[in-house]
């Protein structure tokens, strides 16, 4: 990848040290803690329990799930979640960048990286789903080429509905 302010990498719990998975935890949950965000990235409105975040990573199997981080110096800014299943599709399942870093390309980036390793593993299509009051990311992936291909309504337990959205490669 070129030359980029932030770093880009993928981070894998199972090979991780202890400390680096301590620190990934808890920047996922200060990411996902934030509350105004969490609607965007929850269908049941439950918060992260630190339970939940151990099952995720003791169940972690890098054949079928890639984490994408995004580091300013040594502190984790954006995390991007991928999953990747032959028989079906790849999905970015979840992106989310800190709010004192937002506009700065950092999706983008993270979303273009994802396409490219999606590309690498030979799919042809990247899918994600967005709700639909999530004017920022709305506007982030239809800029970068992903066209609605349905939508479920009422899917989040406020009652907002769900687009789901696919770029082919
Ligand atoms: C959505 C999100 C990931 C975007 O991250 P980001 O790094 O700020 O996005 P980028 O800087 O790559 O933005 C690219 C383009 O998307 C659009 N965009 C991004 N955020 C926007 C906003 N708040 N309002 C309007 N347009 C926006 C702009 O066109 C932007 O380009 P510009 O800055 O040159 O105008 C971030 O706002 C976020 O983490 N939100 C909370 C979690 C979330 O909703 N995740 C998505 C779940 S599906």
């Amino acid at each position: 990848m070129e030359n980029y302010k932030y770093e880009i990498s993928n981070f894998n719990p199972k090979v991780a040290s202890d400390e680096e998975n301590a620190k990934f935890t808890n920047c996922c949950k200060n990411l996902f803690d934030n509350e105004k965000d969490f609607k965007y990235l929850s269908f049941t409105g439950i918060k992260h329990t630190d339970e939940l975040h151990s099952y995720w990573r003791e169940t972690f199997d890098p054949a079928n799930k890639e984490y994408l981080i995004v580091k300013d110096g040594l502190n984790i800014v954006g995390l991007c979640i991928i999953i990747k299943d032959i028989s079906e599709k790849f999905e970015i399942l979840g992106m989310i960048v800190d709010a004192d870093y937002r506009r700065k390309n950092i999706a983008t980036r993270c979303l273009l990286a994802a396409e490219k390793k999606a590309a690498k593993y030979g799919f042809r299509a990247v899918h994600l789903n967005v709700f639909c009051d999530n004017k920022a990311m709305l506007i982030n992936v239809i800029k970068l080429g992903y066209k609605p291909t349905n939508i479920e309504y009422h899917k989040r337990y406020d009652g907002e509905d769900l687009l789901s959205l696919v770029k082919y490669l």
